[in-house]
């Protein structure tokens, strides 16, 4: 069935956008109508691509009546003001990971988003990835039994590519817990189930240079008695790429080359401004190009052990491992491996039919996210109180 399609206005027009960019160009459930941004660069790209209304502040493409849904991609610490402006003008919102840094500001959107009856999904995460989809839908046909245990590893060079300031300074939101641990407790938690327990954590942080957590291991306890053991490192030295048959996050084919090319790029960096001139080369107008990816996106080797077998999550599918066979099952293609996002965001407006990952699910993601650093600060296993299930 066809439907109108879903008029979307952008606010924050950098990397975020660029990465979800290739599928919102090819979807023809949704337009883009309206942007907000504060480079005149990006907003002059925006309209020389899409046309539409371009706006310099919050308030004005909050009143803009053709916009149905504001897909914001601003920096983490605007992410509270945004939403609560979007959520009082009767817009639906898809909120990049995370929800917010702060639990009370998580709080004070999901009530917003309620209050006005909008939509709050929180999004892109790796979270809707295709594989993961797969690996939930075998679990559900119940084949293997209850989920046990889960593994999920990450070995990046996230601390080491183009940064600002404050993406370095974890009481603003900065470092591997808020913009990367983020993906990972969302993925365990679409797995077993959702309702986390307990969290133990240790953290890793080992740069003077760049003074935030680049490590952690946590340990999340479920209520189902599920246990999820999550590991990243964002240090630029090993690659687990190399264990996802050298498929890169974003599904990308890995030139061996490239290794090292992130902390090679940052040695030429003489300032903390000129670092946050060069994130901005990355963003929309800039000369960074997203080819079209040949595979998944993932988030690292992660295996789900159950009664009666293991799933491994690749770029392509899943591995099922079972008592006495093994069996690969090939992912579904779909236009561009964010596509999902777009089917969850039509879906909640013209179905009224929300994905898992709403506001609150996002803001119980949020407390893991804060429960692994309290854990790691006070060498304590830390309660959740704030968890929702599948
Ligand atoms: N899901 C993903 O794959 C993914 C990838 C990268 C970043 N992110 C998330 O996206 C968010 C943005 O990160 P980024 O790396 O794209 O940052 P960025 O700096 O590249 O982009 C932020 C954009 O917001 C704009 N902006 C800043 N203040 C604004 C304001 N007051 N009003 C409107 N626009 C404003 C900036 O000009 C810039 O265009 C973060 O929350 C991050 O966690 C998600």
């Amino acid at each position: 069935m066809t439907c109108e399609p879903v008029r979307i206005g952008i606010v924050g027009l950098g990397r975020a956008f660029m990465l979800t960019l290739p599928a919102l160009r090819i979807d023809k459930r949704i337009q883009l109508v309206a942007a907000c941004a504060p480079r005149p660069e990006s907003r002059t790209a925006f309209q020389t691509e899409f046309g539409g209304r371009t706006y310099d502040n919050i308030t004005d493409i909050c009143e803009d009546e053709n916009v149905e849904v504001l897909y914001i991609a601003t920096p983490h610490q605007f992410h509270a003001e945004h939403v609560i402006a979007a959520a009082e003008s009767g817009k639906h919102i898809l909120v990049d990971k995370p929800l917010a840094i702060s639990m009370k500001d998580g709080e004070e959107m999901v009530v917003a988003c309620e209050r006005s009856n909008v939509h709050l999904i929180v999004g892109p995460s790796h979270s809707f990835d295709v594989p993961v989809a797969q690996a939930r839908t075998l679990i559900d046909s119940g084949e293997l039994g209850a989920v046990r245990m889960i593994n999920a590893l990450n070995y990046t060079d996230f601390l080491y590519r183009p940064r600002r300031p404050e993406e370095l300074k974890t009481n603003e939101g900065g470092g591997v817990i808020f913009s990367q641990a983020v993906h990972q407790i969302d993925i365990v938690r679409l797995l077993a189930g959702g309702m986390g327990k307990q969290v133990s954590a240790m953290t890793g942080n080992w740069d003077s240079a760049r003074p935030t957590e680049g490590a952690y291991s946590a340990l999340v306890g479920f209520a189902n008695g599920v246990f999820a053991s999550i590991t990243y490192s964002g240090y630029a030295h090993f690659d687990s790429d190399e264990w996802m048959d050298s498929v890169n996050e974003l599904g990308h084919d890995k030139i061996p080359e490239s290794y090292g090319g992130a902390r090679r790029t940052l040695k030429s960096v003489k300032s903390s401004q000129a670092e946050t001139e060069l994130k901005q080369t990355r963003a929309f107008g800039g000369d960074s190009i997203i080819l079209a990816p040949t595979h998944h996106e993932h988030f690292g080797p992660i295996i789900v052990s159950c009664e009666l077998g293991d799933i491994r999550l690749t770029p392509d599918g899943i591995w099922v491992y079972k008592n006495e066979e093994r069996r690969f099952e090939p992912a579904p293609a779909v236009p561009n491996p964010r596509t999902p996002v777009i089917d969850a965001l039509v879906n909640a407006v013209r179905n009224n039919k929300p994905p898992i990952q709403t506001g609150r699910w996002g803001l119980a993601s949020l407390e893991i996210c804060h429960a692994i650093l309290a854990s790691a600060a006070d060498a304590e296993s830390i309660s959740l109180h704030k968890q929702i299930s599948i």
